[in-house]
């Protein structure tokens, strides 16, 4: 897939699956910019990244936080000169059940998780508009086909990311801007070491994730960041609306079903 004279925001691009998908579409010729909240992890993933190509640069913004997201379209269109690509992919893993689950940790999740990416896509669409065609990636989870305990709003976030898809790809599909999705297994990012170093035995549930994906793993983040770059590319140029597994098998074999 050639991006070459594509410029691609990355949300939450400092890390984890925007890391590698900024790393991967950096290698596909892309410019990038970094959009994360976190400046210092940012900047380490631009001086990583320049060994690839001089094309990266990164503004310190929080998607849920309009004014944030105004400065950061804006930073992309100076450095760049506009916007094809938008990759929504920040997001917080919130945990609790119904009851469990505060106010605060409920509006947090869905202020980042569902409405940050709303809020990049009303200011970003604009300026891809002008360039006559442009292309969003957003990023759910396989929590936005199926659920599990203890994850209420995150599942939430993540069913709701599929509807936003679906709705804006109706929207823009007249106007040639597509919109699609990707929903992955569990990824070896730093948000599942942190859940996997809570545990009381780290080890232990390391190899129950590994197992419940048929294909004996978990993903490497750039199993999914080619994924993502596909989707933005021309390549995938009859594709919006489309709600992509990437999942090792994780949702296939039927619940219970023996070894
Ligand atoms: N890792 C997995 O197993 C997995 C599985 C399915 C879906 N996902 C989704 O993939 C996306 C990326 O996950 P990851 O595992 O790479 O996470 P991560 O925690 O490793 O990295 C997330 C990045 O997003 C940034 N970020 C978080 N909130 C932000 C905000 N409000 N504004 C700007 N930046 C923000 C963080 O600073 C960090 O750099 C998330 O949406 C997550 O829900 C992850």
């Amino acid at each position: 897939m050639d991006l070459s004279n594509k410029v691609a925001i990355v949300t939450g691009g400092a890390k984890g699956i925007g890391l590698a998908s900024a790393e991967c579409m950096l290698r596909q010729g892309a410019e990038i910019m970094i959009v994360d909240w976190s400046r210092d992890a940012a900047s380490d993933a631009v001086k990583s990244l320049t060994a690839l190509s001089k094309g990266v640069d990164s503004v310190a913004a929080d998607i849920s936080n309009v004014a944030d997201v105004e400065k950061a379209i804006l930073a992309t269109v100076d450095r760049f000169g506009g916007i094809d690509v938008l990759v929504n992919n920040a997001g917080i893993q919130t945990f609790g059940d119904p009851v469990t689950t505060t106010e605060e940790v409920w509006d947090k999740t869905m202020n980042v998780n569902l409405k940050g990416h709303w809020l990049m896509s009303k200011y970003a669409i604009p300026e891809m508009l002008k360039r006559g065609k442009g292309s969003i990636v957003n990023v759910s989870s396989v929590q936005g086909l199926a659920s599990q305990k203890n994850v209420v709003a995150y599942s939430t976030s993540k069913h709701a990311m599929i509807g936003l898809t679906r709705s804006m790809a109706v929207d823009m599909a007249s106007r040639n801007v597509r919109v699609n999705c990707v929903c992955p297994g569990t990824v070896n990012t730093p948000m599942i070491q942190s859940i996997i170093e809570l545990d009381t035995n780290p080890g232990k549930l390391k190899s129950i994730l590994d197992k419940m994906h048929p294909l004996g793993r978990i993903a490497q983040p750039s199993e999914i960041g080619e994924v993502i770059a596909f989707l933005a590319s021309d390549r995938a140029s009859f594709m919006t609306g489309s709600i992509v597994v990437v999942d090792g098998g994780l949702l296939v074999p039927i619940a219970g079903s023996p070894e």
